[in-house]
């Protein structure tokens, strides 16, 4: 089986948790994007939802398969998040960001009352780290700002190399929100909650990709089937 077959069934097994009426956060990333297909097949055959998308590219797909959506703006909460991950740990603490969507993707899962991750087995991990973690930054004071991250890492005991995410034209690559990603190598983060605490206190760090408390769930396919891990 595939990885893309892995990462649909994850999918397909979320959506088993959608009721008529919800309100959704629809996630960003290749298995979010099964997500939305598969979510746009039972809008097709009468499921009522509404989505607020976390990307444009998600916008994009959702009104693909004539998802209806709406926004933070004109509704109040969600009742359920489906996204993906980057890594995914016991606590279900998270690394996202891969995409680069993670401060919509944070707000929308800030704004629910569950978020379910989706994935393949790979992303499970027993120590936050091995992916680079992403950093959403101003431009501005770029400088000022990349010292004032390493000094938190230092005080949070990780260190790493940190690089300006580009394009595929090699310029910087610009978040939907107009922002810059720093991502950082650090190898393994000890005290997840502690370090995002302190990137959260940077002023020119708009948002990390740390999420720290906010999944409720996580549906992690692998070839020997399919995993539910619920927070402890
Ligand atoms: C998007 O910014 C990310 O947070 C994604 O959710 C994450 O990178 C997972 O993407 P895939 O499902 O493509 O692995």
């Amino acid at each position: 089986m595939s990885m893309d077959d892995l990462k649909r069934q994850a999918a397909a097994r979320a959506l088993e948790q959608v009721q008529d009426g919800m309100k959704l956060g629809l996630g960003t990333g290749s298995t979010a994007k099964h997500f939305v297909e598969l979510l746009g097949e039972r809008v097709r055959t009468g499921l009522k939802i509404i989505g607020v998308p976390t990307s444009e590219a998600t916008r994009a797909d959702a009104e693909r398969c004539a998802v209806p959506l709406t926004t933070l703006d004109q509704i109040d909460r969600l009742d359920l998040t489906v996204d993906g991950a980057d890594e995914v740990d016991p606590n279900l603490n998270l690394i996202k960001g891969g995409g680069g969507a993670l401060l919509r993707e944070k707000i929308v899962a800030a704004a629910s009352d569950r978020m379910i991750v989706i994935a393949d087995e790979t992303k499970w991990v027993q120590t936050l780290g091995r992916f680079p973690l992403p950093i959403e930054v101003i431009p501005f004071g770029l400088g000022a700002t990349r010292r004032a991250i390493e000094a938190a890492f230092s005080k949070n005991s990780v260190s790493g190399q940190m690089d300006i995410r580009k394009a595929k034209d090699g310029h910087a690559f610009v978040t939907d929100g107009g922002h810059w990603i720093v991502d950082a190598r650090l190898g393994q983060i000890p005290d997840s909650p502690g370090l995002a605490a302190a990137l959260s206190s940077i002023p020119g760090v708009v948002e990390h990709g740390l999420f720290i408390g906010l999944a409720s769930m996580a549906v992690l396919a692998g070839s020997q089937g399919i995993r539910v891990v619920e927070r402890p």
